[in-house]
């Protein structure tokens, strides 16, 4: 960039001498001066819509600090954890960590493909029922990455179907990688992307039979942002459905520690998800064997080829923390964080009930997804924002289906409340009871 900055350059030189262009450089000096290049867009990055929608929320978030400095912001927005790490998995690091200032405990880079151990570990602990070898486990960096990662192993000439409303990353990623097409002002749709409506009238799951093929079908549960866990008949349609099609699932189950009720943690608990020639994969950690592309060529070596070109390996400290969560101990220490969220997300339920809203998910997943008939869910996120001084998500920003929702976040810490655990739970949410009843355009969506 800085080769263009200076009008001494012999890129300018050239160009000003050429006769005919003469004014044209005149007239460009201002841009080159101002640092812009000779290279064109990525049209697809053209393509995408706003901006990522947490980084939105931050901007308002930050807008709204400066505006009420003396409130007390209370979070429910971005899916963020609160609670402090267990000590074990932080002690494994940490002694990790210690270990890499010694010549016996350094090491260098490790396998792209994650520490064999860890991969093994995760094979048994999660796995073991639905037969997962450790060579099908891949320890990345998060999931996030890993959606970009598999896109760039399909490549634009697929074609993708997305719950509506869904995690945004599937639909960035597809239309930064070409697969998206143009998007629609009217409908707020990319016109390449099958959008499955899941909405409370379907139970939260598309309607199959007006869902055209797509070779890839994003798929989550339990499903951010709605919170529904997919029920055991549902995935076994949806497995069907991709079978007759030879379509790929991308399943992702980012919040499968939270179910309670006998939901599928995992698509691979459908019988038939693993055999036929259309398997299935997890986003961010496994990779089936048997799924190959129409020429036969199996995914899982693509992958590999893509995971070794874009990453050099997950963090060695946090694979060690890993493999710390795994223990026996870790693992119990973990599990009660999660139950920490749950018993957040059941308050937030009571709360929103006891408002007379409707309110859904947040029994399987750490979100709730709250109706706010006939809204516009940007106004409804300003409206609360400004009235409780409370961050949530508006549901339009996971597509067209969540306008009038909201989702909000259970992953929010009750130690700042000085009282006990239970009753700090409930000031939380009383503060905001208080002002959302008051306020009559909120009181409109109530059911009673
Ligand atoms: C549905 C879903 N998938 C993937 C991710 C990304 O997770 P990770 O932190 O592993 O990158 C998130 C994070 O919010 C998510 O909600």
């Amino acid at each position: 960039m800085h080769y263009y900055s200076s009008p001494g350059n012999s890129m300018f030189c050239r160009n000003f001498m050429r006769p005919g262009i003469i004014q044209a450089s005149l007239k460009t000096q201002k841009k080159i001066i101002a640092g812009n290049t000779r290279v064109a867009r990525n049209v697809n990055m053209e393509r995408l819509r706003s901006g990522y929608l947490f980084p939105e929320i931050s901007v308002r978030e930050a807008q709204h600090v400066e505006k009420y400095p003396d409130a007390k912001l209370i979070s429910l927005g971005i899916g963020d954890t609160t609670e402090p790490l267990p000590d074990i998995i932080a002690s494994s690091m940490a002694n990790y960590a210690r270990s890499l200032s010694t010549a016996e405990g350094y090491g260098g880079y490790g396998a792209e493909q994650g520490n064999k151990a860890l991969r093994k570990a995760i094979a048994e602990t999660f796995y073991r029922d639905v037969q997962i070898k450790e060579t099908e486990v891949f320890v990345s960096d998060g999931s996030q990455c890993d959606i970009t990662r598999l896109q760039l192993l399909l490549g634009s000439n697929v074609s993708i179907a997305v719950q509506d409303p869904s995690f945004p990353a599937y639909v960035d990623s597809s239309v930064i990688i070409g697969q998206a097409g143009d998007f629609d002002d009217k409908s707020r749709m990319y016109g390449s992307i099958e959008y499955m409506k899941c909405v409370p009238q379907t139970g939260f799951f598309p309607d199959l039979a007006k869902t055209s093929r797509s070779d890839i079908i994003f798929f989550c549960s339990p499903n951010n942002p709605t919170g529904h866990a997919a029920t055991r008949q549902q995935l076994e349609q949806l497995v069907t459905f991709a079978k007759v099609n030879g379509s790929i699932i991308i399943f992702d189950s980012a919040y499968a520690a939270y179910i309670t009720d006998d939901s599928p943690r995992s698509i691979f608990e459908i019988p038939g998800a693993r055999e036929g020639s259309q398997a299935f994969v997890l986003a961010g950690q496994l990779f089936l064997k048997e799924l190959s592309f129409s020429d036969g060529f199996p995914l899982i070596k693509d992958f590999d080829r893509i995971v070794c070109t874009c990453f050099n390996g997950a963090s060695s400290i946090a694979q060690a923390g890993g493999l710390a969560c795994l223990s026996p101990e870790g693992f119990a220490a973990v599990c009660s964080i999660t139950d920490y969220y749950k018993e957040n997300a059941k308050i937030l339920r009571n709360t929103f009930d006891s408002l007379g809203l409707k309110v859904y998910g947040g029994k399987n997943a750490p979100y709730l997804w709250v109706h706010f008939p006939g809204s516009k869910s940007w106004d409804v996120f300003s409206e609360i924002l400004e009235r409780t001084h409370i961050i949530t998500v508006p549901g339009s920003g996971f597509g067209p289906a969540g306008e009038e929702f909201m989702r909000v976040s259970a992953f929010r810490t009750q130690r700042e409340y000085p009282r006990s655990r239970e009753e700090a739970g409930k000031s939380l949410f009383i503060e905001s009871k208080n002002s959302m009843v008051s306020a009559p355009s909120i009181s409109k969506y109530t059911t009673n």
